[in-house]
């Protein structure tokens, strides 16, 4: 299968030197990556900033903006059989980039932002017969957000999991399908879930 995966952060710029962005380490997603081409799997990995050793075996994009991963993504959706958004996408971008550097000026300063694209819920609506994969991050592991979102972007599996995961080494992760089934993973290896995330796909693949 063409498995095509995103990892890591987004930055957001809002001059030549600052940025805003999050916590992601890239490790799940380099995880589902390195899974899917173990298993022989052709996969391109669509990749925020990380400091990650790329996985052999895969076709690895760098990316820096939530509109380059969505510009990367798309160009690569229509040859994808399956895609797992791992990518902790910047809902948010500053309304303007500066040139050089913004200069302080002894006062307080207010930011405008803006919204950036939904990249998984574009691609729910042009899936067609294709495995979508999302992530949901939600303290307490709230399900019903992770059931909204399932629905909202037309995904096939969504894999609930917390803030505090994003950093982990180890995590509970839940891996809701699109009929409401679920398995629960304990105090996983990200390298685990990522297997089961590849299993499942074939799995679905096959059907
Ligand atoms: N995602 C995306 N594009 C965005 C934001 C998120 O493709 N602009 C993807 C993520 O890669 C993830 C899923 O959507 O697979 C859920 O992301 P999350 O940030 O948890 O949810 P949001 O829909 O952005 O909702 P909220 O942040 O309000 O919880």
């Amino acid at each position: 299968m063409h498995v095509l995966v995103t990892a890591g952060p987004t930055r957001e710029y809002l001059d030549d030197v600052r940025f805003i962005s999050n916590a992601s380490s890239g490790a799940m997603g380099y995880a589902v990556a390195e899974a899917a081409a173990a298993k022989g799997h052709s996969v391109v990995l669509v990749t925020g900033p990380v400091a990650v050793e790329p996985p052999e075996g895969t076709e690895i994009v760098e990316v820096v903006s939530a509109i380059d991963m969505q510009q990367a993504v798309e160009s690569r959706f229509a040859e994808a059989d399956a895609v797992v958004m791992t990518a902790a996408v910047c809902d948010y971008r500053p309304e303007s980039r500066l040139e050089g550097k913004i200069k302080k000026t002894g006062d307080g300063m207010t930011l405008r932002l803006e919204q950036n694209p939904d990249i998984l819920a574009r691609l729910g609506r042009l899936k067609q017969d294709r495995i979508l994969v999302g992530f949901a991050l939600e303290a307490g592991l709230a399900r019903d957000n992770a059931l909204e979102k399932l629905r909202g972007k037309n995904l096939d599996f969504v894999v609930l999991d917390t803030p505090e995961a994003m950093r982990a080494r180890r995590a509970t992760f839940i891996i809701i399908a699109a009929d409401g089934s679920e398995e629960i993973l304990t105090d996983a290896p990200k390298r685990t879930v990522a297997e089961r995330i590849i299993q499942l796909i074939e799995q679905k693949g096959r059907t």
